[in-house]
């Protein structure tokens, strides 16, 4: 009889830890990258535009991330014993582009453009948030559809469903 209760409160715990860790696992909106990557350092410090690095942002659907040739530009004079430095200069001598982690992920049935809202004169800030005080990038808007289209209708912009499932 005891011996059973022992089991019932193991398997309790184990469920509720596994419960907990899946909780974990859907609510981090900061994902692990391959190189510890700092906004805050290359935004706030050293002034550089969002655009130098998402240089696609006014002119197609997606934003898009630097190269690593870019990235470069600057590393190769700087302090190349810095940790996160070094993966870099892995990724550069292996010629090997750099795979990120989404940090923002819409489902595919979900059509968005960066280039209408950055060319309505949207800041970067209104969707993600303020990037250049993060060490790390993270989610701040749900991009839930509600979200949106609380916005469209703030905007009077188009609320037709095809306007965002083609
Ligand atoms: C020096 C280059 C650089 C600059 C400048 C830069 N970023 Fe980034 N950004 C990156 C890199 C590299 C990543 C991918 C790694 C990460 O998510 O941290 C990234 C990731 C992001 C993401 C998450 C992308 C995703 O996976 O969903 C957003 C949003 C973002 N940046 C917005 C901005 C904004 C807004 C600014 C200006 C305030 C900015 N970035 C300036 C390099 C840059
Ligand atoms: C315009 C120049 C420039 C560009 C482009 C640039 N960086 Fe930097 N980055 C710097 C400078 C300057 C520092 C600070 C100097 C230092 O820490 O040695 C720095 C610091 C870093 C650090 C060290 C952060 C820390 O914790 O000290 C990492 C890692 C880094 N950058 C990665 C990247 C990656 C990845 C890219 C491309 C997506 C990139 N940088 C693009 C100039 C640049
Ligand atoms: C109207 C809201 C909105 C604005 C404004 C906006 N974004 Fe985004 N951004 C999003 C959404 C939504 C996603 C996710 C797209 C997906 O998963 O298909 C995203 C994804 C991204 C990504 C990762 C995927 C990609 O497109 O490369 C980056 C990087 C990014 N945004 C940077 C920026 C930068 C830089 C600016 C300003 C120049 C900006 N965004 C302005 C909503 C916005
Ligand atoms: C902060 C405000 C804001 C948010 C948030 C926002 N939008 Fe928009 N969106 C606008 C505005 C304003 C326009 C109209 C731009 C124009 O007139 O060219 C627009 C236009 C669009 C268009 C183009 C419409 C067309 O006729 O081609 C699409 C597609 C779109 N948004 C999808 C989305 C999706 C999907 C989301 C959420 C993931 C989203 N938007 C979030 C403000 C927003
Ligand atoms: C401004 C953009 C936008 C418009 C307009 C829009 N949706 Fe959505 N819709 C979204 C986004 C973004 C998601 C993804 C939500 C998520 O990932 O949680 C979504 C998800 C959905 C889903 C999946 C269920 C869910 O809630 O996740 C359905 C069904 C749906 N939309 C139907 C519609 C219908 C019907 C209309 C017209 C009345 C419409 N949508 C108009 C952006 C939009």
């Amino acid at each position: 009889m005891k011996r059973r209760f022992g089991i019932g409160i193991f398997l309790f715990l184990l469920i509720v830890g596994i419960g907990l860790f899946i909780g974990a696992q859907r609510g981090t909106t900061a994902p692990e990258q391959p190189i510890p990557f700092n906004h805050q350092i290359h935004v706030q410090n050293l002034k550089m535009e969002c655009m130098y690095c998402h240089s696609f942002a006014d002119r197609s659907t997606v934003a898009g991330l630097p190269s690593v040739r870019k990235c470069m530009g600057c590393h190769k004079y700087t302090d190349p014993k810095k940790p996160g430095i070094q993966i870099l200069l892995q990724y550069w001598n292996d010629q090997k582009p750099i795979e990120w982690t989404k940090v923002h992920d819409l489902p595919d049935f979900v059509y968005f453009s960066h280039k209408r809202h950055i060319r309505a004169g949207i800041q970067c800030q209104t969707c993600h948030g303020p990037v250049q005080e993060m060490t790390v990038a993270k989610k701040v808007s749900s991009l839930g559809m509600g979200w949106c289209l609380n916005c469209h209708n703030q905007r009077k912009a188009p609320r037709e469903c095809w306007t965002c499932h083609k």
